[in-house]
């Protein structure tokens, strides 16, 4: 029978509790919310849904076509200005997701013959990248710069470095002076995926990368995605404007897809407007975090320290931490549950997303009940 394998899997994913499922999600929910990546709160900020409903009816309801064949619209043009600027890099390209983002910068990155060096902690964005591209790929230990180099001096010729500035798993952040100076002795480019940095970390949530002093350097290249601190979606590629100039050219994820959504650039432009005029959400967005974390490591809980604003709390096992996020849910409270394969290693955690806009009564009830709740 067609698919039958579907079955065998789905047994044995039953028996390694590894089942996923989708749950309804209403439109207004009673729930205390540590589990979306809407870090600064402005998914339903008035200004971000207006922004979205202009631009929808302005520009339509979807932008028709792949840019280079129906047009690219002053909107796009707009986002990608102000995102580049912002974050300190002379041109930006967005994308329909970080998703897309992130495919598109590896493989336009990563030619035949190319050698690229990718974190064992890095997002699956950035593995389908490595796996989508014409160069050979290493992966080296997390976080380690002389792994870095030396996977580099095995190489002759072009390399790419490609790691997450925020992991998205324990939320600790990549050395990324130390990437930046392996890559600089090697003559290698560096690719940052800043998905849980832009709005959080540097100088007004203006990213890891400028917090690094790596902003606007021609030998790195940026992803972020609009979907986390921008309370939109999509995704954007940062860097020098011959770079971006080249994945115009030679990024699949570009050039055949449908442009960035005109809903999506315009909630997206509007909010990267109200965070540059209230600096403030970024901070607040880590002290959330630290609060977190003490609170939780002062209740017995192994947390994780956050470099921004994800907290990970190990869970006992894949089963565990299901219930535990379940019974987390009953109590009235929304936390993430992260376990194989979507763990590189193997030990499954909650995770929790630090809010700007969580009172300090928020985040007692959080900790109270995840405290209340554990396995
Ligand atoms: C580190 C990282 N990169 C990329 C992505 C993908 O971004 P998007 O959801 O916009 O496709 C995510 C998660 O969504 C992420 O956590």
């Amino acid at each position: 029978m067609a698919f039958a394998w579907i079955d065998e899997q789905a047994e044995l994913r039953r028996r390694a509790g590894l089942v996923r499922t989708l749950r309804p999600r209403p439109a207004q929910s009673p729930l205390l919310d540590l589990a979306s990546n809407d870090y600064l709160g402005l998914a339903r900020h008035p200004e971000v849904t207006e922004g979205a409903a202009r631009a929808a009816r302005t520009w339509g309801g979807g932008s028709t076509g792949s840019r280079l064949v129906t047009g690219t619209t002053e909107l796009h043009h707009e986002l990608e200005r102000e995102l580049a600027e912002f974050c300190g890099f002379e041109a930006a390209l967005v994308f329909s997701s970080g998703y897309a983002a992130n495919l598109a910068a590896v493989t336009a990155l990563a030619p035949h013959g190319s050698l690229i060096v990718s974190d064992a902690g890095n997002h699956a964005s950035l593995i389908d990248g490595c796996r989508l591209a014409r160069g050979s790929t290493q992966v080296v230990a997390h976080a380690e710069p002389d792994a870095v180099r030396k996977a580099l001096r095995t190489h002759e010729g072009a390399a790419v470095v490609v790691s997450d500035t925020v992991f998205s798993v324990d939320g600790d952040a990549a050395p990324l002076a130390g990437l930046a100076e392996a890559c600089r002795a090697h003559g290698a480019g560096l690719v940052v995926d800043d998905a849980h940095g832009l709005g959080v970390l540097g100088d007004g949530g203006r990213g890891a990368p400028h917090a690094a002093g790596l902003a606007g350097a021609d030998d790195v290249v940026v992803t972020v995605t609009l979907s986390k601190s921008l309370g939109s979606q999509g995704g954007a590629v940062l860097g020098p404007a011959r770079v971006i100039d080249h994945l115009v050219n030679a990024a699949r994820t570009f050039i055949f897809d449908t442009g960035l959504a005109p809903a999506a650039a315009g909630a997206a432009l509007a909010a990267l407007r109200l965070l540059r005029g209230e600096p403030q959400r970024a901070a607040r967005a880590r002290a959330v975090a630290a609060e977190l974390h003490a609170r939780l490591s002062a209740a017995g809980l192994e947390a994780v320290r956050p470099d921004a604003a994800v907290v990970s709390v190990r869970a006992p096992s894949p089963e565990g931490a299901v219930r535990w996020a379940a019974d987390c849910r009953a109590q009235g409270l929304a936390v993430g549950c992260f376990r194989p394969p979507s763990v590189p290693d193997g030990i499954s955690r909650l995770r929790l997303t630090a809010r700007a806009d969580l009172s300090d009564g928020q985040i007692e009830r959080a900790v109270r009940v995840i405290g209340e709740t554990r396995p």
